[in-house]
């Protein structure tokens, strides 16, 4: 499929199924009016994750890599009443903006952003498992330390998911370190003996687990 007919695909899901309303545009506005880096999920990216948030009945969620907070809304729009989305950023500028989404969306009293780097919420948050999902954004080269600490921490049937799995096709032919901590993070959710994988070919690949029983 050549990258048009991506892209015309690309447009027709979203029409179809991830229209953003005004505070998810709001949101996306704010990012820019601060000139945070255009490196969220895809408008069908998020509606991809609230999907899979919803079909595992997830009342608990991790977020790794908070930016302003648009994957975190599309997220938290998944959570019944009582749910709780931890969100983890270590900038602290994006920490605030993205409070302010919260806030925005109406779903400030199911999200708690965690702020400082993301080892160490981790760390903190270990109190508060078992979790439904754990949803990776961040810093590359630590997804397969954020792996480890997921298949730990999740129910079973929890599911680990990955932003990025394809890296814009950049892992077939790897050249940077994130290229290749993308790789080994792939192969390590295909390996593990405690999951079942796959990637989903939807915008820049979601890499996924699911914790077996
Ligand atoms: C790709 S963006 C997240 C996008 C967000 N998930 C969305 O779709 O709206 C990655 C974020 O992770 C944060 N980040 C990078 N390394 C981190 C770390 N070690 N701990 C916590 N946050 C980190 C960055 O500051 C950035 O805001």
């Amino acid at each position: 499929m050549d990258s048009n007919t991506r892209a015309e695909l690309d447009h027709y899901i979203t029409t179809l199924y991830a229209q953003e309303d005004e505070t998810l545009r709001w949101i996306q506005d704010e990012a820019n009016r601060h000139e945070l880096p255009a490196i969220s999920l895809k408008p069908f990216e998020g509606r991809l994750m609230q999907l899979l948030a919803a079909m595992i009945n997830a009342k608990k969620i991790v977020e790794i890599g908070t930016l302003a907070g648009y994957s975190g809304v599309w997220l938290a729009r998944a959570l019944p009443h009582d749910g709780k989305l931890y969100t983890l950023e270590k900038s602290a500028r994006h920490a605030q903006i993205a409070r302010r989404s919260f806030q925005r969306a109406g779903v400030a009293d199911k999200v708690e952003v965690l702020e400082g780097d993301a080892r160490e919420s981790l760390r903190r948050l270990s109190a508060h498992a078992p979790f439904d999902l754990v949803f990776i954004d961040a810093d590359k080269g630590s997804y397969p330390d954020y792996l480890a600490w997921a298949v730990e921490h999740l129910r079973p049937g929890g599911m680990v998911a990955a932003h990025n799995a394809f890296r814009s096709g950049s892992i077939l032919k790897p050249q940077s370190a994130d290229d290749h901590a993308m790789l080994a993070f792939n192969q390590a959710i295909a390996d593990h003996p405690q999951l079942d994988g796959m990637i989903l070919a939807v915008g820049d690949g979601m890499a996924v687990g699911v914790k077996k029983g």
